[in-house]
């Protein structure tokens, strides 16, 4: 194959076709324009199926090293940027194909034997999945090092802890960004799944029945790094659930970092005023020149829309399509590819971010005291002195109620006024409701206690630190 025509100026496979294809249909039903992202896995895939088909005696040892030369030079012409790609040669792996076969002459029209563009596209997209897993797990683990030396240093910075908003109870800064962390470990724990069902190897399934010809599975499998290959041919080429699986595992991840992001976003303004971002992250308004716009979160928590969205177009795509391959497949790709840049580029920003991230810890002290954020304490304190908790609870609430009337916090009430509400309080309940007294007193595994805080941030950096990403 020279070309997407042949010599009667038709398409290769329109031996029974009586028209050459339509000008628009031909650029209608093209891939090249994205799918040459794949060109580096679909030389690889090529390469292990000529070296297994020339174990096989399929083709001659002569004829694999001239495809295989032949596939050198095409991918520096590639990385070069010098290859022409060409809309007439349909899809990445037609390219490549004609340009071998250019390169080399015919014997490049033998590389296509046992196969069919079918299990050829179904490996490419494993292969290349495979590697963009893999960096978002190295990108995953860079920034969880990140907010984990962050927390480290913050296991007694005291800020409010919100529920619906509003002040609830106060809680340790290392706390927050250890709940992060979590968050972001189910991700990675995702991720390594995903891995796991993706790493098998559709090549050989062919066109959907599997070849004549007497090929390797386990050979080209091996070479490719794949842990076995697929088990049913049709299913081989009709499956692209491990791309939607990678899809929902970056859904959910920009979710993550979509809430991360918000409150990056609350905390740096005037308003909440709990944290710096540096300069570098920010930028500055045409208009108003006092302000220092968040951009980096706000984007990433932009950009959590289209991974939603990449999901939702790829359970569209394959629902409903009978086995084995249709063309709709060709559409998987610039939902998963732009799944795949958008967890990466995000990952990656976020990664350089945090660490960053400058604390104002008074600010977030005083945020913590002006909100009864230690009302549980006290409710807590009259339980431990035999008051039913809902009897405690309402004593407190009226302490509250009075305090907002008279404009102060719980523990600015004299032990007199305190004692006015219940007359179990003593002169050590100023110990609870303080909020150093308040974190410690949560002292059980889970909790925001800073020595739990300190205990859980070493878990999590003795964990990370197992991971094969990370270089000691
Ligand atoms: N470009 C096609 C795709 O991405 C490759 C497979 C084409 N197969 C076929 N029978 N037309 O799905």
């Amino acid at each position: 194959m020279s070309d997407r025509k042949t010599k009667n100026g038709q398409e290769v496979w329109s031996g029974r076709f009586s028209e050459p294809t339509d000008a628009f249909v031909q650029r209608f039903t093209a891939s090249e324009a994205f799918d040459r992202q794949l060109a580096i896995v679909d030389i690889a895939g090529s390469r292990a199926h000529a070296e297994m088909l020339a174990s096989a005696g399929v083709l001659t040892a002569d004829e694999n090293v001239a495809i295989q030369q032949g596939l050198t030079d095409v991918l520096a012409e590639i990385e070069s940027g010098v290859f022409e790609w060409r809309v007439e040669r349909e899809d990445v792996h037609m390219n490549i194909e004609a340009r071998l076969t250019e390169l080399i002459g015919d014997v490049g029209k033998k590389l296509h034997t046992g196969r069919s563009r079918n299990d050829q596209v179904a490996t490419d997209l494993r292969l290349f999945l495979r590697e963009a897993l893999d960096a978002a797990s190295a990108a995953l683990t860079h920034l969880q090092l990140g907010i984990v030396t962050l927390a480290e240093a913050h296991t007694n910075t005291v800020m409010p802890g919100f529920t619906h908003l509003q002040v609830a109870q106060p809680v340790t800064f290392g706390h927050h960004l250890l709940a992060w962390n979590e968050m972001l470990e189910r991700d990675y724990d995702r991720l390594i799944d995903c891995r796991k069902r993706l790493n098998v190897s559709p090549l050989g399934a062919a066109a959907l029945a599997g070849t004549t010809f007497p090929i390797d599975r386990h050979a080209t499998a091996k070479a490719l790094g794949f842990d076995a290959p697929t088990r049913n041919s049709l299913d081989s080429v009709a499956d692209r659930d491990f791309a939607i699986e990678f899809c929902a595992v970056a859904a959910l991840a920009m979710n993550h970092l979509s809430r991360i992001s918000e409150e990056l976003i609350l905390w740096t303004s005037a308003q909440f005023g709990f944290i710096s971002l540096p300069d570098r992250f920010c930028t500055g308004s045409s208009i108003m020149p006092q302000k220092k716009n968040p951009d980096v979160p706000e984007l990433v928590r932009g950009k959590s829309g289209r991974a939603t969205g990449n999901l939702v177009a790829l359970l569209t795509l394959m629902k409903s399509q009978p086995l084995a391959y249709n063309k709709d497949n060709q559409e998987d790709k610039e939902a998963l590819f732009d799944s795949v840049v958008t967890l990466n580029d995000c990952l990656r920003a976020f990664a350089d971010m945090i660490p960053a991230i400058q604390a104002n810890e008074e600010t977030m002290r005083q945020a913590a005291l002006s909100g009864f954020s230690t009302a549980t304490d006290l409710a807590d304190y009259l339980v431990r002195a035999g008051v039913p908790f809902r009897d405690a609870h309402e004593v407190v609430g009226q302490a509250v109620a009075h305090c907002v009337a008279v404009q102060c916090d719980l523990a600015d009430l004299p032990l007199k006024d305190l004692q006015g509400f219940h007359g179990s309080i003593e002169e050590d309940v100023y110990d609870v409701l303080t909020l150093d007294g308040s974190v410690a007193a949560r002292n059980h595994c889970g909790g925001t206690a800073p020595s739990q805080v300190k205990a859980a941030a070493q878990t999590a950096r003795a964990s990370l630190e197992a991971r094969p990403f990370v270089t000691q």
